[in-house]
């Protein structure tokens, strides 16, 4: 059982004794699949730097990025097992468990990273972050990346039918997918880490992310052209073990959820400049051309995306389309 796994997990991530003061001496591991200039990689240093600081060095905290421990395909069994202890996936690839993880995929629903934020950390959001319950699973607080921006090796796009014919990669996810079919495309899921690689063999002609994932990810080596739409976004989850965060004794557990609102804090600090230096990077390395829409334009992809909303509004909920339209203002 679940339960029966993760209690024999969570004596390897502690490793059994106590620091004069209580606090458990144990390692924790952080798994994740982006790269370090990134607000995820940002958040989870700051989280590190914390425990290991206030705790005196009985707790070790140690960062897997780029997919170097766990990639998309198998990080989430692995906490659901308590290999590893924290993770902080793009919430769309937890669809599959509950539908309502597609609010971020949700088209032009939220402008800024502040009203994903309002959302995630209101009711609804919550109610969301814990479903995972049932797989041992414990969702403490949402960070953001950001917006995501298309971006493709065929043609400058600037309208719906730009995407006729063409194949996008995509996180995951049944409304991703609605909004690559919506506009005549098609699409498929693959993992992050091998994302670089699809693209430069073209299995898909493009994708979209924020500008953080482009640059950090050099994705603008292998495309040519992208669309600035911040239609859809990244946003993550910290994900826990729920025995491992159960095991933990309360000086501990002080230290380490103190730990995990200083990386809370600073990813959702850093998530906006880190983006925009993204940006300048981008065009300043100057390897793709850089679309920028009109208002108008933007309109057009609204009104063809429009129908999505009704589509999935049973699966996903009239209350939470009412939260996520109430915090996006
Ligand atoms: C992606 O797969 O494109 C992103 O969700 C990766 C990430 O974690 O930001």
């Amino acid at each position: 059982s679940v339960l029966a796994l993760a209690a024999c997990g969570s004596d390897e991530a502690a490793s059994g004794g106590e620091s004069g003061d209580g606090v458990q001496e144990m390692t924790i591991k952080f798994s994740h699949v982006v790269a370090e200039n990134t607000p995820k990689h940002q958040g989870a240093l700051a989280m590190k730097e914390y425990i290991e600081t206030e705790s005196d060095g009985a707790i070790e905290v140690e960062i897997y990025p780029n997919s170097s421990l766990f990639g998309d395909q198998d990080e989430y069994q692995n906490l659901a097992s308590n290999n590893v202890q924290f993770i902080a996936p793009d919430l769309t690839k937890f669809v599959g468990n509950n539908p309502q993880f597609n609010v971020p995929a949700l088209p032009f629903m939220f402008e800024t990273d502040e009203q994903a934020i309002e959302f995630w950390d209101g009711e609804k959001g919550q109610e969301i972050l814990g479903s995972l319950e049932g797989d041992g699973v414990l969702g403490l607080s949402m960070w953001p990346n950001g917006g995501k921006h298309i971006t493709n090796n065929e043609r400058p796009i600037d309208s719906p039918d730009d995407f006729q014919g063409l194949k996008f990669r995509t996180q995951g996810g049944q409304v991703l997918e609605e909004i690559y079919s919506a506009m005549g495309a098609g699409s498929e899921s693959i993992p992050f880490g091998e994302l670089y690689t699809a693209l430069d063999q073209g299995v898909v002609e493009g994708q979209e992310n924020t500008f953080s994932n482009i640059e950090s990810k050099k994705f603008d080596e292998v495309q040519e052209y992208m669309t600035i739409m911040n239609h859809t976004r990244v946003d993550y989850a910290v994900f826990t073990n729920t025995e491992f965060w159960e095991s933990m004794n309360d000086a501990t557990k002080e230290i380490v959820q103190a730990g995990l609102d200083e990386g809370t804090a600073v990813a959702r600090e850093e998530a906006i400049t880190l983006n925009e230096e993204a940006l300048e990077l981008i065009r300043e390395r100057g390897l793709v051309e850089i679309v920028e829409l009109t208002p108008e334009q933007i309109e057009e992809f609204r009104t063809a995306l429009e129908p999505i909303y009704d589509e999935f509004e049973e699966q996903i909920g009239a209350d939470v389309y009412e939260a996520a339209r109430e915090a996006a203002g």
